[in-house]
């Protein structure tokens, strides 16, 4: 296996580093944001050197990584594990870690202990946090402590059984209400960027034009800021329907799959390793043992 330092084929070495101003800088320009999730390093590798401006360590790894069902399985070590993985793959993109259910909610201290841990042990340069206005406070207190915070408002999914399910958010007009009023808290409270998550087109269009920090949606039409998806939705890796909004971009579970199948076959076709995908003796050691094996087949005689 190599894993070597050249920065791949697609790498750009003279690529600026994506920084909390570059977010706000391109929302100036009406230049669109690019995320995706990446759980480990050599997928952060490729992401980062595919020019990737912002990588999330999402927890939705709990599902696409670890198995589990929902979000709200997944821990602090476990989260934090994936990201000091991914810091070690990403040199040019912004990273952010997603603060796993838990993590912030049961009282300040721990929230601000647990958003350190991600910036002091796992190299994160941003966290996220899911929820509205309720989380402005909290959120005020971690960019105190001088950590960038993402919002994330709509569909979220560690609100799941509070919500009684994955469902669009924002379709009457008490629902847009609180979306916007939650934006605004947020944009108050200084989020670096605000993940909109599963809302009408239309509602993502408002918010941000109305908000000052740069939307970031996904399932939230095109009006936003920039746009996130699931690395293994466009890539085929998650072993369900994809939502509406995810676009295929490639069948990497095609291409496993076909590999390991041949591999398999190979193997018990006797067809792999062949002679030149193995390694031989220097000549004069193989001759020496071959003499060493003509004696003792001799003295057996
Ligand atoms: O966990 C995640 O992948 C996310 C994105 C969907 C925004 O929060």
């Amino acid at each position: 296996m190599s894993l070597t330092p050249n920065r791949g084929p697609f790498s750009d070495e003279s690529r600026p580093k994506f920084t909390t101003a570059s977010l706000r800088e391109q929302k100036l320009r009406h230049e669109p944001i690019t995320c995706l999730t990446a759980y480990d390093y050599s997928t952060a590798r490729l992401v980062d050197e595919a020019g990737i401006d912002v990588v999330l360590v999402g927890d939705s790894l709990a599902q696409t990584m670890l198995g589990y069902e929902n979000t709200l399985s997944v821990t602090m070590d476990e989260m934090l594990h994936h990201v000091k993985a991914v810091r070690r793959g990403v040199k040019g993109a912004l990273l952010v870690a997603d603060m796993p259910y838990g993590s912030y909610q049961i009282d300040p201290k721990s929230a601000l202990r647990n958003a350190a841990r991600f910036v002091k042990e796992g190299g994160a340069e941003m966290v996220k946090i899911e929820g509205g206005e309720k989380r402005a406070e909290l959120i005020r207190q971690i960019i105190d402590a001088e950590i960038p915070v993402a919002g994330h408002i709509g569909l979220t999914p560690q609100s799941v059984n509070v919500m009684g399910g994955y469902k669009v958010q924002g379709k009457s007009l008490t629902g847009i209400e609180q979306l916007m009023r939650d934006a605004v808290a947020l944009d108050r409270a200084g989020v670096a960027c605000l993940y909109l998550e599963g809302i009408p087109r239309e509602v993502a269009a408002m918010i941000s034009a109305e908000i000052s920090a740069p939307t970031i949606g996904i399932g939230a039409g095109p009006e936003c800021d920039g746009q996130v998806l699931v690395l293994h939705d466009i890539l085929n890796l998650t072993f369900a329907p994809p939502a509406k909004f995810v676009r295929r971009y490639g069948d990497a579970a095609a291409l496993i799959t076909n590999a390991v199948r041949a591999f398999r076959a190979d193997v018990r076709s006797h067809q792999y390793p062949a002679d030149e995908e193995s390694y031989h003796l220097p000549r004069e050691t193989g001759a020496a043992l071959n003499e060493v094996l003509a004696r003792k087949r001799a003295m057996r005689r």
